[in-house]
């Protein structure tokens, strides 16, 4: 006997979960399937972001940059630190029990919503009445039927060719997250997102880093000035990072592992590392979903092909988040996830993908959002640039931060707000008032009048706005 329900959402990551609730909140009766187990078996919805993704890297992140803070810079506070030690299975052990938290909230969101979740893997089965059969394959197989479908079952890690994950040498996200001792020497195949977050952690940690990237730009979706900026910062930390090399053989043995890649120069060179994490991008996943016998149209990269509305070519069938086109990221997700329940429900949902904001996690922080000088100089779109560097604020003097700068690019007759990056302290928090403002499409001069606290790292925002027409204050 099939259970009906108006909408059913396979996979409950950001994309999946957020859009279950929204659902439920505009009267639905909605369930929410996903396979994401623990280790011991327990169901653990939240998807890559909560299990192995943003939550589980920004735990790391911050114990590890707690330890180099204590190592290297309470000195300059006067504090002196004697018998420091780093435990790292209890580091670890924060970090799980951190995403066992977010595992729980998740299903007391379930709960408070009424959206009944099922833990298994989701699959098409048919078409039934206008709507779809789907099974649940899990500890209790059951079928489910619905009008509404969204397809939300996110991205793995995408591996070398020839070189699968073995999660003890070669790691992916899943396996870099849960080292259980600093390898003394830490090797990383692509200096992206995870290439550098990931990268910091285990250098704070003790490791020797080498990040070997194909490309001979770093960071090239980055605005350029930004991008010098940060390399600058991670070059001083001794995170070496190799661009325009060519991975050739990976061998790995009880011993480690060794990688043979040409440098820029075309030299042949071998890297022996004791661990490697690929973290060469991420690939759409729909595997055991059925899509292609249902007839869902998938795209080259694997992804489901949708609209701007997140349809498919299956009428009442949806997809979201890292299984579609766009930025793999979470706050994405959750923004189509929301669109999509609200369309079903009759409204107008949206998503300003001009206004997604990106973070990188190391520190210095890098964040932006909107158009890189780059972009709009090949757009030729005249512009006018400000900057201010944290050197000049009190306040990052004050906390011994001082590294990088806000960058505000405007239009140059209407002086709207086209672009704003950082890279700094706490850039992760700053640029949301950058998102709200160019919500709002305010001008560089809006934010320029508007009073900041002082002393406070956002003055720096707005110094950067006025500098925009060469005004700064403090600089
Ligand atoms: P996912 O989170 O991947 O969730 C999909 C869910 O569907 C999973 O639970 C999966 O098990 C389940 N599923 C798949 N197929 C089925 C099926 N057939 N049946 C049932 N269940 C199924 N983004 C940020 O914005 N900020 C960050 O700081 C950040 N840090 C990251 C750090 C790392 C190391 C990684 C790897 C990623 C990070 N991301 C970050 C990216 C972010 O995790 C993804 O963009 C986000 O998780 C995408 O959400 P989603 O809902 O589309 O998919
Ligand atoms: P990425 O796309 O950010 O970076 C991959 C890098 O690997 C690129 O620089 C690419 O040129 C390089 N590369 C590709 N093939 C290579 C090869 N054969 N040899 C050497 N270099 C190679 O992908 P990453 O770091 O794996 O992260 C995946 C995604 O997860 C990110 O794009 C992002 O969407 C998301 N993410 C977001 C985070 C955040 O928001 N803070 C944190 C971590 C991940």
């Amino acid at each position: 006997m099939s259970k009906p329900f108006d909408l059913i959402v396979i996979g409950a990551g950001p994309g999946g979960y957020i859009a279950a609730i929204r659902a439920a909140q505009l009267g639905m009766n909605v369930a929410c399937i996903d396979e994401w187990k623990t280790a011991d078996g327990k169901p653990a919805p939240g998807g890559t972001c909560t299990n192995v993704g943003c939550i589980p890297s920004k735990a790391l992140l911050q114990s590890s940059e707690n330890y180099e803070h204590a190592a290297k810079h309470f000195g300059e506070h006067g504090i002196t630190v004697s018998g420091l030690k780093m435990d790292v299975a209890k580091m670890i052990g924060r970090k799980d029990a951190v995403v066992k938290q977010n595992n729980d909230g998740i299903l007391y969101l379930f709960k408070k919503n009424k959206v009944t979740y099922f833990n298994g893997r989701g699959s098409f089965v048919k078409a039934v009445d206008g709507g779809y059969e789907i099974a649940v394959a899990g500890d209790k197989p059951e079928t489910l039927t619905a009008k509404q479908i969204i397809v939300a079952t996110g991205s793995s890690a995408r591996a070398l060719p020839g070189v699968p994950f073995d999660e003890e040498h070669i790691l992916s996200n899943d396996g870099a997250l849960r080292i259980g001792a600093v390898p003394k020497k830490l090797g990383l195949i692509g200096s992206g997102v995870i290439g550098l977050e990931m990268g910091s952690v285990w250098r704070r940690l003790g490791a020797e880093v080498t990040v070997l990237e194909a490309l001979p730009t770093f960071l090239g979706a980055v605005d350029e000035q930004i991008a010098k900026e940060a390399k600058k910062a991670f070059d001083k930390q001794g995170l070496k990072i190799e661009l325009g090399v060519k991975v050739g053989e990976v061998k790995s043995g009880k011993k480690g592992v060794s990688v043979a890649y040409t440098n820029a120069k075309g030299e042949a060179q071998t890297l022996e590392v004791d661990k490697l994490i690929v973290s060469i991008g991420r690939v759409p996943h729909t595997v055991g979903l059925n899509a292609e016998a249902m007839g869902l149209k998938l795209g080259e990269r694997g992804d489901i092909v949708v609209d701007d509305d997140c349809k498919t070519n299956l009428p009442g069938v949806w997809a979201v988040g890292d299984v579609v086109r766009g930025p793999m990221l979470a706050h994405k997700a959750e923004e189509e996830g929301v669109a999509v329940a609200e369309r079903i429900a009759g409204q107008h949902g949206h998503v300003d993908f001009n206004l997604v904001p990106w973070v990188i996690y190391t520190s210095p922080e890098i964040a932006w959002v909107g158009k890189t000088e780059q972009q709009l100089k090949q757009a030729g779109v005249k512009y006018k640039a400000g900057t201010f560097p944290f050197m000049a604020n009190g306040r990052a003097r004050a906390l011994g931060d001082t590294t990088g700068m806000v960058k505000f690019l405007a239009d140059v007759a209407t002086d709207e707000i086209l672009g704003v990056h950082m890279v700094g302290p706490m850039a992760s928090e700053l640029i949301a008032e950058a998102c709200v403002a160019m919500a709002f499409r305010a001008s560089s001069e809006d934010i320029a009048r508007i009073c900041h606290a002082h002393p406070s790292l956002s003055e720096s925002t707005k110094e950067a706005a006025l500098a925009v027409d060469k005004r700064t204050l403090n600089f």
